[in-house]
């Protein structure tokens, strides 16, 4: 069996990581691909350097553009790699234009698609990750749920035949990484920062970033909280702070580290030892649950609903005045129950790839 593996963004090199060490534990051959959506080092290689994920067969090189210009060079070039390479199937991950791209490519081409992270819904449409997880569910003949929200929000399309709940693949990367960037990384020495002494900030999705009212007031927030921020700054952000006029010396010199993008280690790390994380990330949010740190969540909607329902996530918007609120009260007890499977998702996948 061939299965050909499209990637491109940073969140997907973690979720492929254990699935391929899965497909080569059970001999399933694999062509990975990544259309080059991120490229910077700090985007890119260094998941390939860290993780376990083999190098991939071919990069495209895309890199940034509009949707239809990103999205379309995609597709043009998949539909060559896919007609070359005659998979079995075509693997894709999570809600990005790569997967998009992938799955039309796929499609067209009678290859069936296997979705990892399968019926998440914001309900949101104007959010591109919506259309990118809708499409690619409908045409998907298989679909890898992380959550029985997930289960229940494709049975509620009409999609049942082919839909397995496997658990998050997410958390099967942070079972295997997690201790490893305990031993290894060095960011808290670094950064000269100590357990719970600090919060953690991640900012990149263009309903925060592409309008000013809102990035400004996400901007005022971190700045004005007592506490060190330690702020890893997408490049998609760091260009529209610098496009609002905020310059970032300003923004340090009001207790917010803003750092380049880090490795997988080092985030696990920061997210391991941070009082709180505020982030519009799904992954981010996903982690902070996996660590029991509470997680201020700074959108007005969120797929990952059960980190609410738990009380260990909690919505506040771009609204400066909530997101303070929270920082400063958000304190829940207790640890969060197990919710995103066993830690053995990838493991599932491969074995429903090999049944099917
Ligand atoms: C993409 C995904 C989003 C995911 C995120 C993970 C889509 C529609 N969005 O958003 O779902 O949460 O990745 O991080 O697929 N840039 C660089 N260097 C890079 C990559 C990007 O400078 O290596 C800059 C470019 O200016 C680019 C901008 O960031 O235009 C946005 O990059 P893009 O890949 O289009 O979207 P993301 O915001 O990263
Ligand atoms: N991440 C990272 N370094 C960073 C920011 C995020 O390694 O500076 C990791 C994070 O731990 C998680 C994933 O990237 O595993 C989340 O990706 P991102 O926030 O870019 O996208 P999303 O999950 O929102 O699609």
């Amino acid at each position: 069996m061939k299965i050909l593996t499209v990637v491109g963004a940073r969140p997907q090199f973690i979720k492929a990581t254990p699935v391929s060490q899965a497909l080569q534990n059970a001999d399933i051959s694999e062509f990975l691909v990544h259309t080059g959506q991120h490229y910077d080092a700090n985007m890119s290689q260094v998941f390939f350097d860290e993780l376990s994920i083999p190098q991939p067969d071919l990069n495209l090189g895309v890199g940034s553009g509009s949707h239809g210009k990103q999205t379309g060079e995609m597709l043009m070039r998949l539909e060559e790699v896919m007609m070359t390479e005659k998979p079995d199937w075509t693997l894709v991950y999570g809600d990005t234009n790569s997967t998009l791209a992938a799955t039309l490519a796929a499609i067209k081409l009678h290859i069936p698609v296997a979705h990892v992270e399968a019926g998440l819904r914001s309900f949101n449409r104007r959010m591109p990750e919506e259309h990118n997880r809708v499409i690619t569910d409908r045409c998907a003949d298989l679909l890898f749920c992380p959550t029985q929200t997930a289960m229940d929000n494709l049975s509620r399309e009409g999609i049942d035949a082919g839909a397995f709940l496997v658990g998050d693949v997410m958390y099967d990367s942070v079972l295997a990484f997690a201790e490893i960037a305990r031993q290894r990384s060095q960011i808290l020495d670094r950064l000269g920062l100590t357990r719970h002494g600090f919060l953690l900030a991640t900012v990149h999705r263009p309903a925060n970033t592409d309008d000013p009212q809102r990035l400004n007031a996400i901007l005022e927030a971190l700045t004005g909280i007592s506490d060190i921020v330690v702020f890893p700054l997408h490049p998609r952000t760091r260009k529209k702070i610098q496009e609002l006029g905020w310059k970032t010396e300003d923004i340090q010199a009001n207790g917010v580290m803003i750092i380049e993008p880090t490795g997988y280690l080092d985030m696990l790390a920061l997210e391991q030892n941070a009082r709180l994380i505020l982030t519009d990330s799904g992954g981010v949010q996903k982690e902070s649950y996996f660590f029991a740190t509470p997680c201020i969540t700074l959108r007005d909607e969120t797929e990952w609903v059960e980190t609410l329902e738990t009380g260990w996530n909690v919505l506040a918007g771009a609204d400066s005045e909530k997101i303070m609120h929270h920082v400063s009260s958000f304190a829940p007890t207790g640890s969060p129950p197990s919710i995103f499977g066993d830690g053995h998702a990838a493991q599932k996948i491969a074995y429903q790839l090999l049944s099917h």
